[in-house]
């Protein structure tokens, strides 16, 4: 059995706690793996149960409230701190939304649950953004897990493709569109929208970060970028190390003349020399250009050449996958020791 504590409830750890209920029982016939959440809060509320939270309830209680404040009958509510230094819990899943400023509240949920020997999932990317070296090192000190495949590419599995599946062979450099919103914004600038009218279109399918600025000015492309960097290139690396231009200043006459020279203007990640995000013109035929709001990346390696990955890179679903793949990686872990 393995306890966890959920941080946040929003799309992401409601989407993880359906996944539960849809495959509890395959989960415990295929892979012996028998979840139980004893703990979920987000800034509004928490619920708490040793003996496990009832998901579907929970998802009810949120559905009809819009929090999970009345989950419990009386106001019993815990602070997200308290509630992981109290709780007994094996792993620690870190769902609240990702800031590039100071990280929190994610960096402390995390940091305090690897000091008190919790493994670690996180799909929040700003704590891995601004200390990714130094948190894997707490991981290392303590001796638990921290795992992120949800971070980039939502649920393909490009993280576990380049460190795993590219075993044994170098990387050499590699480039990608990591940004589904942006990627969006600018295939319908090419069908012929100004700027404005595709952010708009992309604001109302709902695709946009709540803070914007974290996607058009390419700080969720420049986080995704950092986390490859140390964990493919073993780069020590943090934000700030990453040269940086979003698509605020792209315009119809240069998609226009990218699309001349049959391109398209992407927003492209990319580790060669140096580490940088910014819009660059990628030819139409090339495997990387991927359109509407999908992520690609490419990988050089020595030997094997390049080969380049597709798939849908956000959504609730795609991640909670992720933290499914993570928690079965943790489960098959924790029995070899
Ligand atoms: N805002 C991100 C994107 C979500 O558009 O790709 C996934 O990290």
């Amino acid at each position: 059995m393995l306890r966890i504590i959920l941080c946040g409830f929003g799309v992401v750890g409601q989407s993880f706690a359906k996944l539960l209920l849809s495959r509890s029982e395959d989960l415990y016939a295929k892979h012996g793996l028998k979840p139980r959440v004893v703990g979920v809060f987000d800034s509004v509320g928490s619920a708490t149960s040793s003996a496990g939270i009832d998901l579907e309830r929970l998802l009810e209680t949120k559905k009809k409230y819009g929090n999970i404040r009345k989950y419990h009958n009386k106001e019993r509510q815990a602070n997200g701190l308290d509630m992981i230094k109290g709780m007994e819990a094996e792993v620690l899943i870190e769902t609240t939304p990702s800031n590039y400023k100071d990280a929190e509240p994610g960096m402390s949920h995390i940091v305090t649950a690897m000091k008190k020997g919790m493994h670690v999932i996180t799909v929040n990317k700003g704590p891995l953004a601004l200390a990714f070296p130094s948190l894997m090192e707490l991981a290392i000190y303590n001796q638990v897990q921290l795992k992120f495949s949800g971070t980039v590419g939502g649920g393909t599995p490009i993280l576990d493709y380049a460190k795993n599946s590219l075993r044994g062979e170098r990387i050499v450099s590699f480039q990608g569109i990591l940004n589904g919103t942006t990627n969006y914004i600018l295939t319908n600038m090419a069908a012929g929208m100004t700027f404005g009218e595709a952010l708009d279109d992309a604001r109302k399918k709902g695709y946009v970060e709540a803070d914007e600025s974290l996607d058009i000015d390419g700080f969720d492309a420049a986080a995704k970028l950092v986390i490859l960097a140390n964990w493919i290139m073993d780069m020590k690396v943090t934000i700030k190390d990453i040269k940086r231009t979003g698509i605020r200043n792209v315009t119809v006459s240069d998609i226009k003349r990218a699309s001349s020279n049959h391109c398209a203007v992407k927003l492209i990640a990319s580790c060669n020399r140096d580490l940088e995000v910014s819009p660059r013109e990628v030819p139409k035929d090339d495997p990387l250009c991927v359109n509407g709001t999908l992520n690609a990346i490419t990988f050089n390696s020595e030997h094997s050449g390049q080969q380049t990955i597709i798939g849908r890179g956000a959504g609730g679903m795609e991640t909670a996958s992720s933290i499914l793949r993570d928690l079965l990686d943790i489960k098959q872990e924790m029995g070899r020791v």
